[in-house]
């Protein structure tokens, strides 16, 4: 028993940010009916190949647990099946460019038409307003979510963050909504439309940037190490470098090895409860009573001077000495693991959270399993589909055609070539 048995997701997805989302839901235990474009399917699968003639790792680690039916529903015999895909799905999932499902002659009211219990969740670039035609890319929704130009360094360009906060950040935003809906629907009966803008989903992760905008009005962000280096701001809330974002200080600093090794470094908190332990922990005991350093505040002005001190200790110990020295005293840090460390993490892979995925084309592969851990909830992490492994059986199982039928969709240019015992 899964929690979400029972439900059928219409996987209109792409790329990431849909898939991400439809993912989850699968994993939940949702029948995913991913529907692709007959003989190319979601344009990841061909995306940075590594093994040729095999879906890439681009479309395998976002589409595990589905099944892929090709279609094109912009043929007369395509749209009927849709349709009849429309009537038998509980949520449909897509993030097309705007409008592409209504050139489709499927938007949001034919959709109510046809079946009005159904939830139909998009990803766009934007909510409505100026931009809401715009196609949208990760690194785009970054800039115009806040997140770049918060992120950098002062006397840098703006930056944008490896984390996908745009496409995967959103499909769990989305994943969210449709739950939402879901569990909505259980009351009403009726359906909704979800929409989960980029933009807006990057700024809910960047709220305490604008928490900071508006702190900045009222006088400089005292916590921001360019407050204690005598650098004026400026309107808008700055580049913060490696800044944590909340009230208790922190910096990236060099462990033993950095010379060679571009992640020998570790983050260092200086949360105000630990702090006559790092005193004891850096060899500065005096610091403890100084009025200098004592208090938070004190130390707000001389923050550099602090980390560079902190920092001489650091580099005498490796990345994972520091971190097993300072957690049992409670001073909060962490080693900056390298994605390779986190491929061979014993304890990710004893969780789960890292998996190795057996498929037929491609051999074995890492993907990175589901991040939520649940008590009564299995997660079992299935290969990605082939393109239109599953159009006959969901055809035939779901829609109800029969192979005479099939026979004669195969023959329309509706779905894609079908298997040759099949024909
Ligand atoms: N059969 C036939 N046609 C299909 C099809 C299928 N199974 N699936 C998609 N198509 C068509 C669409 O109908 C559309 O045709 P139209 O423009 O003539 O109406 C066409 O394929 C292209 O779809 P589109 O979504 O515009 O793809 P794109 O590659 O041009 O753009 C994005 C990609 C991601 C920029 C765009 O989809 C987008 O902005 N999505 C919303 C935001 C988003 O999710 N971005 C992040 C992605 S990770």
């Amino acid at each position: 028993m899964k929690a979400l048995d029972g439900i059928k997701i219409l996987d209109f997805t792409h790329v990431q940010s849909g898939p991400t989302c439809t993912q989850l839901l699968a994993w939940f235990g949702a029948d995913v009916i991913k529907v692709e474009r007959p003989g190319e399917g979601d344009a990841t699968r061909k995306q940075l190949v590594d093994v040729p003639g095999a879906d890439s790792l681009y479309f395998t680690m976002l589409n595990h647990n589905k099944r892929s039916i090709e279609l094109n529903p912009k043929t007369p015999k395509g749209k009927e099946i849709l349709t009849r895909l429309v009537k038998s799905c509980d949520v449909l999932v897509e993030n097309f460019a705007p409008g592409a499902l209504d050139r489709m002659g499927f938007g949001w009211e034919r959709i109510q038409e046809l079946n009005p219990r159904m939830i139909m969740a998009s990803v766009k670039g934007f909510g409505p307003g100026k931009y809401e035609d715009c196609k949208v890319y990760e690194n785009v929704a970054q800039c115009a979510g806040g997140s770049a130009s918060t992120t950098g360094f002062l006397d840098g360009p703006p930056l944008v963050t490896g984390a996908q906060i745009g496409d995967s950040g959103t499909g769990l935003h989305l994943a969210l909504g449709i739950m939402t809906a879901l569990f909505q629907r259980e009351r009403t009966g009726r359906g909704q439309r979800v929409l989960a803008p980029m933009q807006d989903g990057v700024l809910n992760l960047c709220r305490v940037k604008l928490r900071d905008q508006q702190r900045l009005e009222k006088g400089p962000l005292t916590e921001y190490s360019q407050h204690g280096e005598g650098i004026p701001f400026g309107e808008s809330v700055p580049r913060a470098g490696n800044d944590s974002g909340g009230g208790q200080p922190g910096r990236i600093l060099k462990c033993k090895g950095w010379e060679t090794d571009p992640n020998a470094y570790t983050y260092f908190i200086t949360q105000a409860a630990a702090w006559p332990k790092v005193c004891d922990v850096i060899g500065k005991p005096e610091w403890k009573d100084d009025p200098d350093f004592a208090t938070p505040k004190a130390r707000l002005t001389r923050l550099n001077f602090i980390f560079e001190t902190i920092e001489q200790w650091t580099m005498t110990k490796t990345k994972f000495e520091v971190m097993e020295i300072c957690n049992p005293l409670d001073i909060p840090v962490g080693p900056i693991l390298s994605m390779k460390e986190i491929a061979e993490d014993e304890g990710l892979r004893a969780t789960g959270t890292i998996v190795e995925v057996d498929h037929p084309t491609r051999g074995a592969y890492l993907s990175v399993g589901c991040p939520i851990k649940f008590s009564d909830l299995e997660v079992e992490v299935k290969r990605s589909p082939l393109l239109g492994e599953h159009t006959e059986e969901i055809l035939r199982d779901v829609l109800g055609y029969t192979e005479n039928e099939i026979h004669e969709i195969a023959g329309s240019g509706a779905i894609g070539a079908l298997p040759k015992a099949a024909e």
